[in-house]
């Protein structure tokens, strides 16, 4: 197609040089998908996105000739295009610039694109790797990576190491109920709930490690904020007790809110959520035991007791008056994993937390200091169920230099889900695994 950009052409600008102050006048060439389209009286409209935003483009039949003008006018919604042209000043368009296109080039036409608005949301389940092209999927998965990477960056000042523990396991760490069962070349094989197991063993020679690993948990839950697969960030830290965890999760989860605000304030502004709210994240978080949990709950009339477990109901109403995360500690043991320490001034208790987010968002940290003595934990795995032989390599690390240590596990989008208000969880991840769909 003649007039079109070829290979010794100078290199493609990025959407956001339109924007740049000093813009006005010059030549750009774009790549990118047609956002929006119409034409009139002999003048084309385009919405052009990249991965750095998106700007208006004009194209006009006078300029562009005839047939060209033809080859493009009609083009699909998310056909892709190459284009050079001007930058011009037009307070009419969004962001107070154009491009005034000299020469367009159709990349792929495409068929019609069948996402629109007002459709079912299972229909926009199954076209999901269509749907994520929204601007709200991209903004969100934006936000999703600056969280992961801010946990990264405070993790690496804190001098807590990566770890790549395996997702392919013979012993399911949470109690085998809820894991996925797989045929592991004829013997029982499971896909992993929380790789703490293996962390802990990493800690003797790292002290402090860490992991950010998928996690199954083959729930029948139909909740908001339950996933069949979930993204798990899973800390262990040698020589720390129960307070000084809480401590460490309250730096962690205000440090990285905070790098988050301070990256993507248009993305966060974007979905509805202004960055300065969470800028407003500070400790102390307040902490509370289970006990006074049970108690506040019945004098609102909840019908809980001691050794009720905390249902959605409840974990909803202890944080849904409240702008700061709540830590809920020392559970009884029977509602807890075989790991958790058992409390020395509580003995029905064990030395563990859940974090709850504000405003009714529910559990987004679980955590413990490990338990150390062996025969109690043989005993805890019998009581679960479990067969203590299969977990002989796991006793073995309290036979050889044990140390006091703690750990906690993050459900990244449940994180995500409480940073930007989302109303379901699956809003926060891009394939969402629920126990109806494992598709696309
Ligand atoms: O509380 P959980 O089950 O704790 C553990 O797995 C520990 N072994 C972690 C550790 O100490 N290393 O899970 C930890 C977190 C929960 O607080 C929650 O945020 C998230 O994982 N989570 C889920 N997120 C999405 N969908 C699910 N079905 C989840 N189940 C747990
Ligand atoms: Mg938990």
């Amino acid at each position: 197609m003649a007039g079109v950009p070829v290979a010794s052409d100078p290199p493609f600008d990025r959407v956001d040089a339109a924007f740049a102050d000093d813009a006005v006048g010059r030549p750009v060439r774009l790549r990118g998908w047609v956002l929006r389209a119409r034409s009139s009286g002999g003048i084309l409209f385009l919405v052009i996105r990249d991965r750095t935003g998106s700007v208006q483009v004009t194209a006009r039949k006078d300029v562009l000739g005839a047939d060209r003008f033809a080859s493009v006018e009609h083009v699909q919604l998310e056909a892709s295009v190459r284009l050079a042209g001007t930058v011009a000043a037009d307070p009419r368009a969004p962001g107070g610039r154009e491009v005034r296109a000299e020469r367009i080039e159709v990349v792929h036409q495409g068929d019609p694109f069948p996402i629109f608005a007002d459709q079912t949301e299972e229909f926009r389940l199954d076209q999901r790797h269509l749907v994520i092209r929204s601007q709200e999927h991209v903004a969100t998965f934006r936000v999703k990576a600056e969280f992961l990477r801010a946990v990264r960056q405070f993790l690496d000042e804190e001098d807590v190491l990566e770890m790549t523990p395996p997702i392919l396991t013979g012993n399911p760490a949470e109690g085998g109920a809820e894991a996925f069962q797989i045929d592991y070349f004829g013997r029982p094989g499971y896909l992993s709930q929380s790789v703490q197991l293996y962390l802990e063993a990493l800690l003797f020679p790292n002290e402090r490690v860490y992991a950010i690993t998928p996690s199954f948990r083959a729930e029948k839950s139909r909740t908001p904020r339950h996933l069949t697969e979930y993204l798990h960030l899973e800390v262990e830290l040698a020589w720390c007790d129960l307070p000084d965890l809480l401590d460490f999760i309250e730096r962690m989860m205000v440090d990285t809110v905070h790098r988050v605000a301070q990256r993507r304030p248009k993305e966060l502004a974007l979905l509805g959520r202004p960055a300065s709210e969470l800028l407003e994240l500070a400790g102390p978080f307040p902490r509370m035991t289970y006990r006074q949990a049970i108690d506040r709950l019945k004098s609102q009339g909840f019908p809980v007791h001691y050794g009720s477990d905390l249902g959605t109901a409840e974990e909803r109403a202890l944080t849904l008056e409240s702008k700061l995360p709540l830590f809920v500690t020392h559970f009884p043991a029977a509602l807890k994993a075989f790991y958790m320490l058992r409390s020395t001034d509580d003995p029905d208790a064990v030395e563990a937390a859940d974090l709850l987010a504000p405003e009714g968002y529910h559990e987004i940290v679980g955590a413990s200091a490990r338990e150390t003595d062996v025969a109690r934990l043989v005993e805890r795995l019998t009581a679960a169920g479990a067969n203590p032989a299969e977990y002989e390599w796991y006793l073995d690390l309290r036979r050889h230099g044990s140390v006091p240590h703690a750990g906690f596990g993050v459900g990244i989008e449940r994180v995500l889900r409480w940073l930007l208000r989302r109303e379901h969880i699956r809003e926060t991840t891009p394939f969402p695994r629920t126990p109806s769909r494992h598709t696309p």
